[in-house]
Protein backbone atom coordinates (compact mmCIF):
# COMPACT_ATOMS: atom_id res chain seq x y z
CA UNK A 1 0.00 0.00 0.00
CA UNK A 2 1.58 3.32 -0.78
CA UNK A 3 0.92 6.44 1.26
CA UNK A 4 -1.80 8.97 0.78
CA UNK A 5 -1.35 12.90 1.06
CA UNK A 6 -3.34 15.41 1.60
CA UNK A 7 -2.72 19.08 0.45
CA UNK A 8 -1.10 17.57 -2.73
CA UNK A 9 -2.28 20.43 -4.96
CA UNK A 10 -1.01 23.02 -2.91
CA UNK A 11 2.51 21.42 -3.49
CA UNK A 12 5.04 23.06 -6.24
CA UNK A 13 5.52 21.25 -9.13
CA UNK A 14 9.11 20.12 -8.38
CA UNK A 15 8.06 18.71 -5.24
CA UNK A 16 5.03 16.99 -6.53
CA UNK A 17 7.22 14.85 -8.36
CA UNK A 18 10.04 14.53 -5.34
CA UNK A 19 6.60 13.17 -3.62
CA UNK A 20 5.80 10.80 -6.91
CA UNK A 21 8.92 10.23 -7.53
CA UNK A 22 9.62 8.80 -3.96
CA UNK A 23 6.00 7.07 -4.03
CA UNK A 24 6.51 5.15 -6.70
CA UNK A 25 9.74 4.84 -8.63
CA UNK A 26 12.36 4.30 -5.16
CA UNK A 27 14.02 1.59 -7.67
CA UNK A 28 13.57 3.89 -10.79
CA UNK A 29 16.53 6.19 -11.66
CA UNK A 30 14.77 7.07 -14.55
CA UNK A 31 11.66 8.50 -13.79
CA UNK A 32 12.80 11.72 -13.06
CA UNK A 33 14.36 12.14 -15.97
CA UNK A 34 11.64 10.95 -18.03
CA UNK A 35 9.21 13.07 -16.60
CA UNK A 36 11.19 16.10 -17.63
CA UNK A 37 12.65 15.31 -20.81
CA UNK A 38 8.84 16.05 -22.05
CA UNK A 39 9.11 20.07 -20.39
CA UNK A 40 8.93 22.09 -22.97
CA UNK A 41 12.39 24.20 -23.00
CA UNK A 42 10.12 27.76 -23.80
CA UNK A 43 8.93 28.23 -20.20
CA UNK A 44 5.92 30.19 -21.28
CA UNK A 45 4.85 27.36 -23.27
CA UNK A 46 5.13 25.09 -20.20
CA UNK A 47 3.43 27.29 -18.00
CA UNK A 48 0.50 26.86 -20.60
CA UNK A 49 0.76 23.38 -20.41
CA UNK A 50 0.92 23.72 -16.34
CA UNK A 51 -2.35 25.71 -16.31
CA UNK A 52 -4.43 23.77 -18.56
CA UNK A 53 -5.14 21.35 -15.97
CA UNK A 54 -4.53 20.71 -12.09
CA UNK A 55 -1.58 18.94 -10.94
CA UNK A 56 0.58 18.91 -14.23
CA UNK A 57 4.25 17.35 -13.77
CA UNK A 58 5.00 16.84 -17.88
CA UNK A 59 2.99 16.90 -20.51
CA UNK A 60 1.92 14.10 -22.74
CA UNK A 61 3.29 14.33 -26.63
CA UNK A 62 0.92 12.80 -29.23
CA UNK A 63 1.74 13.31 -33.06
CA UNK A 64 0.62 15.98 -35.36
CA UNK A 65 0.52 15.18 -38.69
CA UNK A 66 -1.08 16.17 -41.99
CA UNK A 67 -3.13 14.98 -44.57
CA UNK A 68 -2.84 17.13 -47.77
CA UNK A 69 -5.08 16.88 -50.75
CA UNK A 70 -8.73 17.47 -49.63
CA UNK A 71 -10.96 18.59 -51.84
CA UNK A 72 -14.09 19.92 -50.14
CA UNK A 73 -16.72 22.17 -52.19
CA UNK A 74 -13.79 22.69 -54.65
CA UNK A 75 -12.11 24.61 -52.02
CA UNK A 76 -8.38 22.28 -51.19
CA UNK A 77 -7.57 22.01 -47.67
CA UNK A 78 -4.46 20.34 -45.50
CA UNK A 79 -6.25 18.48 -42.50
CA UNK A 80 -4.05 18.54 -39.69
CA UNK A 81 -4.30 15.01 -37.38
CA UNK A 82 -3.96 14.58 -34.31
CA UNK A 83 -3.62 10.35 -33.47
CA UNK A 84 -1.01 8.06 -31.94
CA UNK A 85 -2.47 5.66 -34.26
CA UNK A 86 0.18 4.39 -37.37
CA UNK A 87 -1.91 4.39 -41.21
CA UNK A 88 -4.64 6.43 -40.13
CA UNK A 89 -2.98 9.81 -41.46
CA UNK A 90 -1.69 7.87 -44.49
CA UNK A 91 -5.08 6.24 -45.01
CA UNK A 92 -7.39 10.01 -44.59
CA UNK A 93 -4.02 10.94 -47.63
CA UNK A 94 -4.82 8.38 -49.98
CA UNK A 95 -8.70 8.65 -49.57
CA UNK A 96 -8.15 12.40 -50.27
CA UNK A 97 -6.42 12.17 -53.19
CA UNK A 98 -8.48 9.49 -54.91
CA UNK A 99 -11.52 11.66 -54.17
CA UNK A 100 -9.29 14.61 -55.40
CA UNK A 101 -9.42 13.30 -58.85
CA UNK A 102 -13.22 12.29 -59.04
CA UNK A 103 -14.86 15.78 -57.58
CA UNK A 104 -13.69 15.72 -54.16
CA UNK A 105 -16.15 16.03 -51.26
CA UNK A 106 -19.45 17.75 -50.78
CA UNK A 107 -20.38 18.72 -47.56
CA UNK A 108 -23.28 21.06 -45.98
CA UNK A 109 -24.36 21.83 -42.44
CA UNK A 110 -28.13 20.23 -41.91
CA UNK A 111 -28.72 21.94 -38.75
CA UNK A 112 -26.58 23.59 -35.90
CA UNK A 113 -28.44 23.49 -32.57
CA UNK A 114 -27.33 22.92 -29.38
CA UNK A 115 -29.46 21.81 -26.26
CA UNK A 116 -29.27 22.30 -22.30
CA UNK A 117 -31.39 21.09 -19.59
CA UNK A 118 -32.43 22.33 -16.37
CA UNK A 119 -33.18 18.79 -14.63
CA UNK A 120 -36.14 19.59 -11.64
CA UNK A 121 -38.66 17.56 -9.64
CA UNK A 122 -42.08 19.11 -8.60
CA UNK A 123 -45.33 17.55 -6.39
CA UNK A 124 -47.68 19.96 -7.08
CA UNK A 125 -50.43 19.95 -10.17
CA UNK A 126 -48.78 19.83 -13.50
CA UNK A 127 -50.93 22.55 -14.85
CA UNK A 128 -50.21 24.41 -12.61
CA UNK A 129 -46.69 24.31 -13.51
CA UNK A 130 -47.56 25.07 -16.59
CA UNK A 131 -49.40 28.44 -16.22
CA UNK A 132 -46.90 29.69 -14.25
CA UNK A 133 -43.81 28.35 -17.01
CA UNK A 134 -45.48 30.35 -19.41
CA UNK A 135 -45.87 33.59 -16.80
CA UNK A 136 -42.22 33.51 -15.93
CA UNK A 137 -40.68 32.33 -19.00
CA UNK A 138 -40.05 35.75 -20.50
CA UNK A 139 -37.84 36.06 -17.34
CA UNK A 140 -35.44 33.45 -18.14
CA UNK A 141 -34.19 35.58 -21.04
CA UNK A 142 -34.33 38.74 -18.74
CA UNK A 143 -31.93 37.42 -15.90
CA UNK A 144 -29.83 35.89 -19.19
CA UNK A 145 -29.57 39.13 -20.83
CA UNK A 146 -26.06 40.03 -19.13
CA UNK A 147 -24.92 36.39 -20.41
CA UNK A 148 -26.25 36.13 -23.53
CA UNK A 149 -25.43 39.80 -24.98
CA UNK A 150 -22.04 39.28 -26.61
CA UNK A 151 -23.33 35.72 -28.19
CA UNK A 152 -26.22 37.90 -29.67
CA UNK A 153 -24.34 40.26 -30.83
CA UNK A 154 -22.57 37.58 -32.96
CA UNK A 155 -25.40 36.36 -34.21
CA UNK A 156 -26.63 33.25 -31.43
CA UNK A 157 -28.01 32.88 -27.95
CA UNK A 158 -31.30 30.82 -26.22
CA UNK A 159 -33.54 30.12 -29.32
CA UNK A 160 -36.12 28.32 -26.97
CA UNK A 161 -36.83 27.16 -23.61
CA UNK A 162 -39.81 24.72 -23.32
CA UNK A 163 -40.93 22.80 -20.07
CA UNK A 164 -40.94 19.24 -20.63
CA UNK A 165 -43.14 16.43 -18.69
CA UNK A 166 -41.23 13.42 -18.25
CA UNK A 167 -43.33 12.55 -14.79
CA UNK A 168 -44.56 9.31 -16.99
CA UNK A 169 -41.01 8.31 -16.86
CA UNK A 170 -39.67 9.04 -13.66
CA UNK A 171 -42.16 10.48 -10.66
CA UNK A 172 -42.11 14.13 -10.37
CA UNK A 173 -39.28 14.85 -13.19
CA UNK A 174 -39.87 17.62 -15.24
CA UNK A 175 -37.43 19.44 -17.04
CA UNK A 176 -36.73 23.45 -18.73
CA UNK A 177 -35.19 21.91 -22.43
CA UNK A 178 -33.72 24.88 -24.03
CA UNK A 179 -32.01 25.34 -27.10
CA UNK A 180 -29.16 27.58 -28.31
CA UNK A 181 -27.26 28.84 -31.08
CA UNK A 182 -23.90 28.90 -30.33
CA UNK A 183 -22.44 30.38 -33.70
CA UNK A 184 -18.59 30.00 -33.64
CA UNK A 185 -18.31 28.54 -29.91
CA UNK A 186 -18.64 25.20 -28.84
CA UNK A 187 -20.27 26.81 -26.14
CA UNK A 188 -20.29 24.58 -23.76
CA UNK A 189 -19.83 27.26 -20.73
CA UNK A 190 -22.55 29.67 -21.99
CA UNK A 191 -24.95 27.22 -22.22
CA UNK A 192 -24.41 26.13 -18.41
CA UNK A 193 -24.14 29.50 -17.89
CA UNK A 194 -27.49 30.26 -19.31
CA UNK A 195 -29.21 26.76 -17.63
CA UNK A 196 -28.00 28.06 -14.20
CA UNK A 197 -29.49 31.34 -14.36
CA UNK A 198 -32.77 29.70 -15.54
CA UNK A 199 -32.67 27.59 -12.48
CA UNK A 200 -32.65 30.32 -10.29
CA UNK A 201 -34.94 32.43 -11.70
CA UNK A 202 -37.40 29.43 -11.53
CA UNK A 203 -36.51 28.54 -7.83
CA UNK A 204 -37.24 32.26 -6.83
CA UNK A 205 -40.35 32.94 -8.83
CA UNK A 206 -41.79 29.56 -7.85
CA UNK A 207 -42.96 29.42 -4.45
CA UNK A 208 -45.50 31.58 -3.17
CA UNK A 209 -47.76 30.63 -6.84
CA UNK A 210 -47.34 26.73 -7.14
CA UNK A 211 -49.21 23.50 -5.10
CA UNK A 212 -46.14 21.93 -4.58
CA UNK A 213 -42.35 22.01 -4.45
CA UNK A 214 -39.80 22.29 -6.99
CA UNK A 215 -36.34 20.90 -6.29
CA UNK A 216 -33.49 21.43 -8.59
CA UNK A 217 -31.72 18.50 -9.08
CA UNK A 218 -28.68 19.82 -12.01
CA UNK A 219 -28.54 22.09 -14.73
CA UNK A 220 -26.16 21.00 -17.49
CA UNK A 221 -25.89 20.99 -21.44
CA UNK A 222 -26.21 17.64 -23.14
CA UNK A 223 -23.68 16.57 -25.24
CA UNK A 224 -25.95 14.68 -27.67
CA UNK A 225 -26.73 16.96 -30.01
CA UNK A 226 -28.88 15.22 -33.29
CA UNK A 227 -29.67 18.80 -34.69
CA UNK A 228 -26.14 20.28 -34.87
CA UNK A 229 -26.07 17.96 -37.84
CA UNK A 230 -23.51 17.65 -40.72
CA UNK A 231 -23.30 15.64 -43.53
CA UNK A 232 -20.56 14.69 -46.73
CA UNK A 233 -20.59 12.78 -49.52
CA UNK A 234 -18.63 11.18 -52.47
CA UNK A 235 -20.03 10.16 -55.39
CA UNK A 236 -18.64 8.87 -59.13
CA UNK A 237 -19.56 6.71 -61.59
CA UNK A 238 -19.02 3.48 -60.84
CA UNK A 239 -16.58 2.58 -63.61
CA UNK A 240 -14.32 5.22 -62.07
CA UNK A 241 -14.53 3.83 -58.56
CA UNK A 242 -10.86 1.77 -58.92
CA UNK A 243 -7.75 1.31 -60.54
CA UNK A 244 -7.19 -1.97 -58.52
CA UNK A 245 -6.46 -4.12 -61.34
CA UNK A 246 -7.15 -7.51 -59.42
CA UNK A 247 -11.28 -6.58 -58.76
CA UNK A 248 -13.50 -4.51 -61.42
CA UNK A 249 -15.52 -1.50 -60.16
CA UNK A 250 -18.59 -3.39 -60.22
CA UNK A 251 -17.61 -6.02 -58.09
CA UNK A 252 -15.96 -3.36 -56.03
CA UNK A 253 -18.74 -1.01 -55.72
CA UNK A 254 -20.96 -3.94 -54.84
CA UNK A 255 -18.62 -5.63 -52.48
CA UNK A 256 -18.25 -1.89 -50.96
CA UNK A 257 -21.82 -1.39 -50.22
CA UNK A 258 -22.46 -4.59 -48.74
CA UNK A 259 -19.23 -3.78 -45.79
CA UNK A 260 -21.97 -0.85 -45.28
CA UNK A 261 -25.10 -3.05 -45.39
CA UNK A 262 -23.31 -5.22 -42.59
CA UNK A 263 -22.50 -2.31 -40.73
CA UNK A 264 -25.79 -1.01 -41.01
CA UNK A 265 -27.48 -3.73 -39.64
CA UNK A 266 -25.04 -5.61 -37.45
CA UNK A 267 -24.17 -3.70 -34.56
CA UNK A 268 -20.66 -5.81 -33.97
CA UNK A 269 -19.37 -4.79 -37.09
CA UNK A 270 -21.12 -1.09 -36.62
CA UNK A 271 -19.32 -0.32 -33.87
CA UNK A 272 -15.68 -1.08 -35.42
CA UNK A 273 -16.36 0.78 -38.62
CA UNK A 274 -17.80 3.68 -36.77
CA UNK A 275 -14.50 3.28 -34.80
CA UNK A 276 -12.73 3.83 -38.15
CA UNK A 277 -14.94 7.08 -38.58
CA UNK A 278 -13.56 8.50 -35.37
CA UNK A 279 -10.40 8.27 -36.18
CA UNK A 280 -10.30 10.90 -38.62
CA UNK A 281 -12.67 12.48 -36.53
CA UNK A 282 -11.23 12.66 -33.24
CA UNK A 283 -7.49 13.56 -35.01
CA UNK A 284 -8.86 16.61 -36.34
CA UNK A 285 -11.31 17.68 -33.34
CA UNK A 286 -8.17 16.84 -31.43
CA UNK A 287 -5.76 18.97 -33.71
CA UNK A 288 -7.83 22.17 -33.26
CA UNK A 289 -8.29 21.90 -29.91
CA UNK A 290 -12.06 20.74 -29.56
CA UNK A 291 -13.74 18.00 -27.07
CA UNK A 292 -13.52 14.47 -28.56
CA UNK A 293 -14.84 13.02 -25.71
CA UNK A 294 -18.18 15.18 -26.29
CA UNK A 295 -17.83 14.77 -29.72
CA UNK A 296 -17.55 10.62 -29.10
CA UNK A 297 -20.52 10.59 -26.92
CA UNK A 298 -22.38 12.92 -28.84
CA UNK A 299 -21.62 10.41 -32.71
CA UNK A 300 -22.36 7.08 -30.77
CA UNK A 301 -25.41 8.17 -28.85
CA UNK A 302 -26.31 9.59 -33.21
CA UNK A 303 -25.32 5.72 -34.16
CA UNK A 304 -28.12 4.21 -31.63
CA UNK A 305 -31.09 6.78 -32.59
CA UNK A 306 -33.01 3.99 -34.14
CA UNK A 307 -32.94 1.67 -31.21
CA UNK A 308 -30.02 -0.14 -32.55
CA UNK A 309 -26.20 0.74 -32.83
CA UNK A 310 -25.80 1.14 -36.80
CA UNK A 311 -23.72 2.54 -39.33
CA UNK A 312 -22.80 6.23 -39.58
CA UNK A 313 -22.23 5.99 -43.31
CA UNK A 314 -24.61 5.08 -45.94
CA UNK A 315 -23.58 3.79 -49.83
CA UNK A 316 -25.63 3.04 -52.40
CA UNK A 317 -25.14 2.75 -56.55
CA UNK A 318 -27.84 4.72 -58.90
CA UNK A 319 -27.92 4.81 -62.43
CA UNK A 320 -24.50 4.32 -62.67
CA UNK A 321 -23.10 6.25 -60.12
CA UNK A 322 -21.90 5.30 -56.65
CA UNK A 323 -22.82 6.91 -53.77
CA UNK A 324 -21.06 6.86 -49.67
CA UNK A 325 -22.48 9.74 -47.48
CA UNK A 326 -22.54 10.10 -43.66
CA UNK A 327 -24.61 12.91 -41.77
CA UNK A 328 -23.18 13.01 -38.04
CA UNK A 329 -23.86 15.23 -35.06
CA UNK A 330 -20.77 17.65 -34.36
CA UNK A 331 -20.59 19.81 -31.60
CA UNK A 332 -17.69 22.19 -32.43
CA UNK A 333 -15.53 25.73 -31.92
CA UNK A 334 -13.51 27.74 -33.33
CA UNK A 335 -13.30 30.62 -30.84
CA UNK A 336 -12.92 29.81 -27.12
CA UNK A 337 -11.14 26.98 -25.01
CA UNK A 338 -7.85 25.90 -26.28
CA UNK A 339 -8.26 27.75 -29.81
CA UNK A 340 -7.36 30.65 -28.83
CA UNK A 341 -4.47 29.16 -26.14
CA UNK A 342 -2.87 26.69 -27.67
CA UNK A 343 0.05 27.78 -30.13
CA UNK A 344 -0.37 23.98 -32.11
CA UNK A 345 -3.92 24.15 -32.00
CA UNK A 346 -3.98 28.54 -33.41
CA UNK A 347 -1.63 26.77 -36.03
CA UNK A 348 -3.82 24.25 -37.23
CA UNK A 349 -7.10 26.10 -37.48
CA UNK A 350 -4.63 28.88 -39.61
CA UNK A 351 -3.87 25.92 -41.80
CA UNK A 352 -7.46 25.07 -42.40
CA UNK A 353 -8.00 28.87 -43.18
CA UNK A 354 -9.55 29.80 -40.03
CA UNK A 355 -12.78 28.28 -40.45
CA UNK A 356 -16.55 29.09 -38.30
CA UNK A 357 -16.97 26.25 -36.46
CA UNK A 358 -20.09 25.60 -39.78
CA UNK A 359 -16.90 25.27 -41.40
CA UNK A 360 -15.23 22.95 -39.25
CA UNK A 361 -17.47 21.02 -39.18
CA UNK A 362 -17.65 19.96 -42.35
CA UNK A 363 -13.68 19.22 -42.86
CA UNK A 364 -13.79 16.89 -39.91
CA UNK A 365 -17.19 14.88 -41.29
CA UNK A 366 -14.73 14.49 -44.54
CA UNK A 367 -12.22 13.36 -42.58
CA UNK A 368 -14.35 10.69 -40.74
CA UNK A 369 -15.71 9.95 -44.64
CA UNK A 370 -12.19 9.67 -46.12
CA UNK A 371 -11.12 7.60 -43.07
CA UNK A 372 -14.08 4.82 -43.63
CA UNK A 373 -13.88 4.87 -47.16
CA UNK A 374 -9.94 3.91 -46.84
CA UNK A 375 -10.69 1.36 -43.84
CA UNK A 376 -13.75 -0.63 -46.00
CA UNK A 377 -11.47 -0.30 -49.04
CA UNK A 378 -8.72 -1.93 -47.89
CA UNK A 379 -11.23 -4.25 -46.17
CA UNK A 380 -12.60 -5.64 -48.85
CA UNK A 381 -9.54 -5.96 -51.46
CA UNK A 382 -6.05 -6.40 -49.55
CA UNK A 383 -7.34 -6.65 -46.25
CA UNK A 384 -6.14 -4.61 -43.21
CA UNK A 385 -2.85 -6.00 -41.85
CA UNK A 386 -0.74 -6.25 -45.09
CA UNK A 387 -1.31 -2.13 -45.21
CA UNK A 388 -1.09 -1.65 -41.24
CA UNK A 389 1.82 -3.71 -40.21
CA UNK A 390 4.05 -2.18 -42.66
CA UNK A 391 3.05 1.11 -41.18
CA UNK A 392 3.65 -0.51 -37.63
CA UNK A 393 7.05 -1.70 -38.29
CA UNK A 394 8.34 1.42 -37.51
CA UNK A 395 6.75 1.26 -34.01
CA UNK A 396 8.34 -2.57 -33.29
CA UNK A 397 11.62 -1.16 -34.93
CA UNK A 398 11.40 2.09 -32.15
CA UNK A 399 10.47 -0.30 -29.51
CA UNK A 400 13.55 -2.20 -29.74
CA UNK A 401 15.53 0.85 -30.71
CA UNK A 402 16.97 -0.41 -34.02
CA UNK A 403 19.40 2.74 -35.39
CA UNK A 404 18.88 4.43 -37.96
CA UNK A 405 20.70 1.47 -40.50
CA UNK A 406 19.38 -1.61 -38.80
CA UNK A 407 16.15 0.64 -39.72
CA UNK A 408 16.69 1.13 -43.50
CA UNK A 409 17.92 -2.56 -44.17
CA UNK A 410 14.87 -3.92 -42.30
CA UNK A 411 12.40 -1.41 -44.09
CA UNK A 412 13.57 -2.50 -47.01
CA UNK A 413 13.59 -6.45 -46.07
CA UNK A 414 9.88 -5.98 -45.05
CA UNK A 415 9.04 -4.60 -48.42
CA UNK A 416 8.77 -8.23 -49.52
CA UNK A 417 8.01 -10.18 -46.14
CA UNK A 418 4.92 -10.41 -43.75
CA UNK A 419 5.45 -8.02 -40.65
CA UNK A 420 5.11 -9.67 -37.70
CA UNK A 421 6.40 -8.81 -33.97
CA UNK A 422 8.29 -12.03 -33.78
CA UNK A 423 9.79 -11.87 -37.33
CA UNK A 424 10.73 -8.01 -36.90
CA UNK A 425 12.43 -9.45 -33.57
CA UNK A 426 14.27 -12.55 -35.13
CA UNK A 427 15.66 -10.03 -37.77
CA UNK A 428 16.77 -7.49 -35.84
CA UNK A 429 18.58 -10.17 -33.55
CA UNK A 430 20.12 -11.36 -36.84
CA UNK A 431 21.53 -8.11 -38.10
CA UNK A 432 23.22 -7.64 -34.68
CA UNK A 433 24.65 -10.91 -34.83
CA UNK A 434 26.42 -10.32 -37.51
CA UNK A 435 27.67 -6.65 -36.16
C1 LIG B 1 -8.71 0.51 -37.04
O1 LIG B 1 -8.28 1.53 -36.18
C2 LIG B 1 -10.00 0.88 -37.73
C3 LIG B 1 -10.65 -0.21 -38.57
O2 LIG B 1 -10.83 -1.40 -37.78
C4 LIG B 1 -11.96 0.33 -39.04
C5 LIG B 1 -12.85 -0.70 -39.74
O3 LIG B 1 -12.73 -1.92 -39.46
O4 LIG B 1 -13.67 -0.25 -40.56
C6 LIG B 1 -9.75 -0.61 -39.72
Amino acid sequence: MHKTITGFSKLSKSEKIDWIVDTYFSNNDNAEIILKQYWNSDDKIQQLHDEFIENTITNYYLPFGIAPNFLINGQTYTIPMTIEESSVVAAASKAAKFWFDRGGFQTKVISSTKIGQVHFTYDGNTEDLTSFFNVVKPKFYEDTSSITKSMEKRGGGILDIELKNKTEDLENYYQLHATFDTVDAMGANFINSCLEQFATTLKANAEPSLSGNINIIMSILSNYVPNCLVRAEVSCKVEDLTENPNISPEAFAEKFIQAVNIAEIEPYRAVTHNKGIMNGIDAVVLATGNDFRAVEAGVHAYASRNGTYSSLTHAEVKDGIFKFWMEIPLALGTVGGLTSLHPLVKLALEMLGKPSAKELMQIVAVAGLAQNFAALRSLTTTGIQEGHMKMHLMNILNQFEATPEEKETLVSHFKTNAVTHSSVLENINKLRANN
